[in-house]
């Protein structure tokens, strides 16, 4: 297979460096595609060390010309670019392999189904979060009848102020780029709840509110001062909120190198102007199954990790995830660099309670490499194709759809105090609007 890759930021990397490492037998890079050439370069760099092929490039305007040299895309843009070239893609009849969040719109939800319908291209939405073996855990054990039937979800997720505050630095804090943290983020968590209980949401009702990142709360809580980014700034090395791109030199080849091209300036002031998202949401759905769930994302925890519990007709499951138990005081971490999976305090605890039976602690598996072995779980069923996989982990673009659903129905619903009608297995909104 030929791939092709449109996004060359952090997140690329992973495909890159599987398809030339351990899975190069499954296919090659045939071309690039971003609008900034530093980070081009940054990859043709790390390709060229470890390849022989010349790799052209590609502006975003050239992306049509791009797919004739390639069989498969993977796209990796900011989230709101995803749907245009995923579209593209379908119709050139390629494959695509493309990041969460599938898109941040409901009318590029309804535009992407119409295009994997017509086309003879595959789409696989990239939910890795089903692959850690916690999760796949759950899917098991819910899937094998543990608890009956399943009818309530509470589920609680804590971003800390490591990960979340770096939502509020860079392009995720402008809701046209991201969605929001209930597109960008939650789409990982309400994918998993929809695959988890194998069902669609029928109704979504939410809250939402910017509490403790933004310059209003800042100045709230006597804040002032701020600088308007890190670089340079007085703060830099002892401010845990100033993230110091030049410390680390791939955060420095990636961004602070190639800022002067597009102006992508990756280490603003979380306490700064211009922040369109919100840091706390909650979220009611109703499933067309009768499961209830309530959720919550909180983004400036002391703390990172989560908690999922289950109530069924035969009992209750419940999971608890610290993924890295406290935050130091000094200066910002980069949240794409430090591995949580060895961070002080990680823990994780998964246990079942059945009627009239004691509770019974259920042993994760773990297997090697990233993220307990999901990562390499996901990457094969991407460059190998699916194997016979019990659990369904690969997710089609009806999934991811329905994920990116919940999240604009939820944001729809903050912003007019009504809940939403879902239909069509929670990919498309009852009242037709496409938004
Ligand atoms: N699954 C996960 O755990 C995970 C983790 C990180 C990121 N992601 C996803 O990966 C994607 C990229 O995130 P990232 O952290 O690498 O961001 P990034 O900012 O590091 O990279 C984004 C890249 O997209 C490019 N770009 C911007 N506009 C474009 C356009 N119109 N056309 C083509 N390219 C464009 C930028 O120049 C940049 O190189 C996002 O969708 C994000 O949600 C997923």
């Amino acid at each position: 297979m030929r791939y092709a890759f449109v996004g060359l930021g952090h997140r690329a990397q992973m495909y890159v460096d599987a398809l030339l490492g351990d899975w190069s037998d499954t296919g090659a890079i045939a071309a690039l595609c971003d609008p900034n050439r530093t980070r081009l370069a940054y990859y043709l760099d790390r390709i060229g060390r470890r390849s022989r092929d010349r790799v052209p490039c590609f502006a975003p305007e050239e992306f049509g010309k791009m797919l004739e040299l390639a069989d498969a895309v993977v796209v990796a843009t900011v989230d709101a670019a995803h749907a245009r070239y995923v579209v593209a893609a379908l119709d050139a009849g390629k494959d695509v392999v493309v990041e969460k969040p599938l898109c941040t719109t409901a009318a590029d939800c309804a535009a992407i189904i119409e295009a994997a319908e017509r086309s003879t291209g595959r789409l696989v939405v990239t939910f890795n979060y089903r692959y850690s073996p916690r999760n796949s855990a759950v899917r098991r054990l819910l899937a094998g009848g543990a608890i009956g039937e399943v009818t309530s979800v509470h589920f609680d997720w804590a971003l800390d102020t490591i990960h979340g505050a770096d939502y509020f630095r860079r392009w995720h804090r402008d809701k046209a780029n991201s969605g929001g943290l209930l597109v960008h983020k939650a789409t990982h968590h309400f994918d998993l709840v929809n695959w988890w209980l194998a069902d669609a949401a029928a109704s979504v009702y939410a809250q939402t509110s910017l509490r403790f990142y933004g310059a209003g709360n800042a100045r709230a809580r006597g804040l002032t001062g701020r600088p308007a980014r890190a670089r340079n700034a007085p703060g830099l090395g002892t401010d845990p909120f100033l993230l110091d791109l030049s410390a680390d030199p791939r955060l420095k080849r990636l961004y602070l190198d190639a800022e002067h091209e597009d102006g992508y300036i990756r280490d603003q002031d979380v306490f700064g102007e211009g922040i369109t998202i919100d840091d706390n949401m909650s979220v009611l759905v109703r499933y067309e199954g009768g499961a209830l769930l309530t959720y919550s994302l909180n983004a400036h925890a002391p703390a990172e990790g989560y908690r999922a519990v289950f109530n069924g007709t035969a009992g209750r499951l419940e999971l608890d995830v610290v993924e890295r138990a406290w935050t130091p005081p000094h200066a910002a971490i980069d949240p794409t660099a430090s591995g949580k999976e060895h961070a002080a305090g990680a823990s994780e605890r998964l246990v079942l309670h059945r009627h009239w039976h004691e509770p019974e602690e259920i042993e994760i598996g773990r297997g090697a490499g990233a993220h307990g072995g999901g990562d390499a779980l996901l990457l094969n069923d991407v460059f190998r194709g699916p194997s016979d996989d019990p659990l369904a982990r690969q997710a089609g673009y009806r999934a991811g759809v329905a994920s990116v659903m919940i999240g604009v129905s939820a944001d729809r619903s903050a912003a007019t105090g009504a809940p939403v009608a879902l239909t069509a297995g929670g990919t498309r909104w009852v009242d037709g609007d496409a938004g």
